[in-house]
């Protein structure tokens, strides 16, 4: 391994470990009275602080640096994004959407802590995520605008994506029908994700066009693979339950073309995601290099 692949490598560890650490104190600063008890922050903390690969702020940390953005001015946005994905598995473990016992190795949330207390849960990240942004004291008041007018949109794809999801359930859909509840309700958060760190240096025109499309390449992508893994891989590598798709009977890249040719319809999305980028106006080797990795998953 050449030592600039080596060196991004780390970083993504060091990008994990600083999101991490930032959801732990953004988490851990949500104020309550005193005579009020702290169980829902305990119950948001549970399913936040869980794990989970952290791509998405990985990806708006990686962008931000390639528009020079200080780090320093990333951390609200790269834990909005993943405090919004968090209360979206949240919603989507519970019983009335894909009644899921598992989730980063460990009992969902409503399993722990019951439904209505889960619901709220999700509620409160949503909140938070928000909230952090709008608190954030580096960030320009015009360009937070922005950042938040994408995270209230990318927000709503996601929940209309999900309310796709479970309205063809059983149904026989072509693939047009599942590209475009993917796009929504796994393509919105990604999108959101990478063009943050644009926004952040008040990027527009080409390069964020550009970012735009690449993600959008990715965010189907990244569903397709997902159905994949659904399939293909055990709970303990998971963290879920595998063939949870089958179970209840969603409609699937798998299920419609077969594991072997939606691995070479995920591969092909990533790699003209990579195309792209040498249209960018900055060296986007980092970002490159992010796609392979995102690729080549395995779980
Ligand atoms: C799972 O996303 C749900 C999808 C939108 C595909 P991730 O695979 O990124 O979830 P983490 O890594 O467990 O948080
Ligand atoms: C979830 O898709 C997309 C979300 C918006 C949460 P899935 O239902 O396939 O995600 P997993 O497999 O449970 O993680
Ligand atoms: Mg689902
Ligand atoms: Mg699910
Ligand atoms: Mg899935």
């Amino acid at each position: 391994m050449n030592i600039m692949k080596k060196n991004l490598l780390e970083t993504h560890d060091y990008y994990r470990e600083r999101v991490n650490s930032q959801l732990e104190l953004y988490l851990s600063s949500i104020s309550s009275t005193k005579s009020s008890s702290n169980q829902l922050k305990d119950i948001m903390k549970y399913s936040a602080l869980a794990g989970g690969k952290r791509f998405r702020p990985i990806l708006t940390y990686t962008v931000a640096n390639l528009f020079d953005v200080e780090i320093e001015k990333v951390d609200s946005c790269a834990c909005a994004i993943e405090l919004i994905h968090i209360y979206s598995l949240i919603h989507d473990d519970l019983p009335v959407m894909d009644d899921d016992d598992i989730r980063h190795n460990q009992p969902t949330s409503h399993k722990v802590f019951g439904e209505a207390q889960a619901i709220l849960a999700g509620d409160g990240l949503q909140a938070l995520a928000f909230q952090i942004i709008c608190n954030d004291s580096l960030i320009d008041s015009a360009i937070k605008i922005k950042l938040l007018s994408l995270l209230s949109t990318s927000s709503y794809a996601m929940a209309e994506g999900q309310s796709i999801d479970l309205s063809i359930v059983s149904q026989k859909v072509d693939l047009k029908v599942l590209d475009n509840m993917h796009k929504k309700k796994t393509g919105a958060l990604l999108n959101c994700a990478i063009k943050f760190g644009a926004l952040l240096n008040n990027t527009s025109g080409k390069d964020l066009s550009i970012l735009d499309s690449f993600s959008n390449n990715i965010g189907l992508a990244y569903q397709v693979q997902d159905d994949v893994l659904d399939v293909t891989t055990s709970d303990e590598v998971l963290g879920k339950r595998q063939n949870s798709d089958s179970i209840k009977n969603k409609p699937s890249y798998p299920a419609i073309i077969g594991v072997e040719e939606s691995i070479k319809t995920f591969e092909a999305l990533y790699q003209e995601a990579m195309n792209e980028l040498s249209l960018l106006s900055v060296d986007a080797e980092p970002l490159r290099l992010i796609t392979e990795k995102l690729m080549r998953r395995s779980y």
